[in-house]
This record gives structure tokens, C-alpha cells and sequence, in this order.
């Protein structure tokens, strides 16, 4: 089966570590939970059949939102040609300010807040999604003179599969989003990570994510542990996190990451994922 993969680029994407991910996922499992879904790299490629998914980024979700309804796709495709062509750094800049006026911002219809946020991630510098206090997004221009704002293929691969499946979207907070989840469910928690650095990029929404929401989100995974999902998460492998899941079934994996607060810095870091079932690494 071919499969879709994301059609953005998400900070903290997990393409990079799927193959490492893909040891620890659970042979069998009802509905699969992804809370912070991103740009869904491990949704797309584990393609499960019924899923709920959601982030707390309103634009984000409304992409996925369009992507299954059969005449919104099509406009919205033909939205992203358009795009293309007319683009520009004054193009960008422009389409980039609408969300400063928010009476503007309103009269958006979804499809073209969806093309607006295809169009940001493919135009904007290093495909960061970033926002100031007032939600507003503040990423320069990548200074590409021509973009490729999708490709085709997978566009539709994406398209079908939520058409073909059983798939919630939600957009809320992680707690309320995982509150359905029962016995022999898989959740996979992938939230902005944890750091000893103050530089670590973990802004996607206007609201942050700081160590208060960390200490929030291990008492949701204890509480999914409890109710008999299937839990694992990702993350850096700092003090406050060992901390918090010394219970369960910690991993060291290095990663290479490619997005920080300074798009120049890139390096191998020590991420883990836990699991709160044992899953031996072959
Ligand atoms: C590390 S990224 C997820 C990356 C994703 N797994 C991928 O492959 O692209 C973390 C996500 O959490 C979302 N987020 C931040 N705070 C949240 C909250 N309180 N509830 C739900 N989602 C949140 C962000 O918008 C971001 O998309």
C-alpha cells in the first residue's frame, strides 16, 4: 500500500526517527489517539483505520479538516496553483499579515485559510510555525524566488486515506482530546519538547509549553496507563523528564534535528520514548 506522508513541515516531525518509533508501536490496538498530531508523520504511516486526531493549532487542523471533503480538496488544490503563481516576497508578506486584522482574518473562508497555511509553511523560512502573543504569525520569508506549495500525489494518497477511514478531527487541548480513549487503545503522545535550553523552539501556539504542562501531561499518561491504553511518548531526554516517567519503560534514541528557534542549529540530540508496556528493541 502506498502511503501519504505530511504535507507540511512540522517542527519536531518525526520522519527522521520512524524507523526507531516504529520498534515500540503495539502489535495490535483499537483506535489509535495523536493528540499533538502535527504534521502527522506517524499517523500517515501507520494509516490506522479509525483514529482521532488534533492539535491545538486551530490552522493546522482546518487543513485537515478540508482534506475530507471532496470539493473543498479540489478548490483548495486549484487555491495553491493560484498561489504559486502570484508568489512573491510582497505576495507572502501579504497573505502572511491578514491574521492582523482580524475582521479580514474572519472572512476567510476555511478553504482559503487552509491554502494561507500550505502556503505559509512552503514559503516561510525553514517551514516553522510560529506565532506571537496575539496568535499571529511571525515567520520571515524564505527568500525562494519559485515553491512548490504540494505535491500531487501525495496530496491525493492524504485526501483518500480520510476518506476511506474512520478519522476525528478535533482541535482542543491534549487532555480533553485523549478523554475517550478505552482499554486496548494506542495514544501516542508527541508534545513540544521538554528542555535544559531556554532556546528549545516550543511556541507553535500562542499559548507555549512549559514544564507546568509536562508535569500536566504525565499525569494524563498515568491516567491512560491506568485506564489500560497503550501509552508512548516522545521526547528530549532531560532530568524533569526521567523524573516524571521513571515508572515506565524509558529509551535513549539520538535523533537528528533539523528545526530550533535558530534555524542554523542543527546536531544530534538524545531524544526517548516511553512506553508504559515492555517492547523489546529487535
Ligand atoms: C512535536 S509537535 C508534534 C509533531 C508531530 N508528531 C509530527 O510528526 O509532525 C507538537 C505539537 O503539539 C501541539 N500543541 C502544543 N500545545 C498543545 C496542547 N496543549 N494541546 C494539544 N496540542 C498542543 C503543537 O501545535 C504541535 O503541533
Amino acid at each position: 500500500m502506498i502511503k501519504a506522508h505530511p504535507f507540511v513541515k512540522w517542527a519536531g516531525g518525526k520522519r527522521q526517527i520512524m524507523d526507531k518509533l516504529k520498534k515500540f508501536i503495539p502489535e495490535e490496538f483499537n483506535t489509535y489517539y495523536e493528540p499533538f498530531v502535527g504534521g502527522g508523520a506517524l499517523l500517515f504511516e501507520l494509516s490506522p483505520k479509525k483514529a482521532v486526531i488534533n492539535d491545538e493549532n486551530s490552522e493546522l487542523m482546518n487543513v485537515y479538516q478540508v482534506l475530507t471533503r471532496d470539493k473543498d480538496f479540489e478548490e483548495l488544490l486549484k487555491l495553491l496553483n493560484n498561489y504559486e503563481k502570484n508568489h512573491s516576497e510582497e505576495f507572502y508578506y501579504r497573505i502572511r499579515n491578514i491574521d492582523k486584522d482580524q475582521k479580514k482574518f474572519n472572512k476567510l473562508t476555511r478553504i482559503e485559510r487552509a491554502a494561507r497555511t500550505i502556503y505559509l509553511n512552503k514559503a516561510c523560512f525553514n517551514g516553522l510555525y510560529r506565532v506571537n502573543q496575539k496568535g499571529e504569525f511571525n515567520v520571515p520569508f524564505n527568500k525562494k524566488n519559485k515553491i512548490n506549495t504540494y505535491d500531487s500525489q501525495n496530496m491525493t494518497l492524504a485526501y483518500v486515506y480520510f476518506q476511506l477511514n474512520d478519522i476525528t478531527i478535533r482541535n482542543e487541548d491534549f487532555e480533553q482530546a485523549v478523554k475517550g480513549a478505552k482499554k486496548g487503545d494506542f495514544v501516542y503522545l508527541d508534545p513540544p519538547y521538554d528542555s535544559e535550553h531556554e532556546d528549545t523552539f516550543n511556541s507553535y501556539t500562542e499559548l507555549g509549553f512549559g514544564k507546568q504542562e509536562q508535569i500536566r501531561l504525565a499525569k494524563v499518561f498515568k491516567e491512560l496507563s491506568d485506564r489500560g491504553c497503550c501509552v508512548m511518548l516522545s521526547n528530549h531526554n532531560t532530568q524533569l523528564i526521567n523524573e516524571l516517567y521513571k515508572d515506565y519503560y524509558i529509551h535513549v534514541i539520538t535523533a537528528k534535528r533539523a528545526i530550533n528557534s535558530k534555524g542554523n542549529k542543527r546536531g544530534k540530540v538524545e531524544e526517548v520514548i516511553i512506553t508504559n508496556y515492555e517492547k523489546k528493541e529487535e
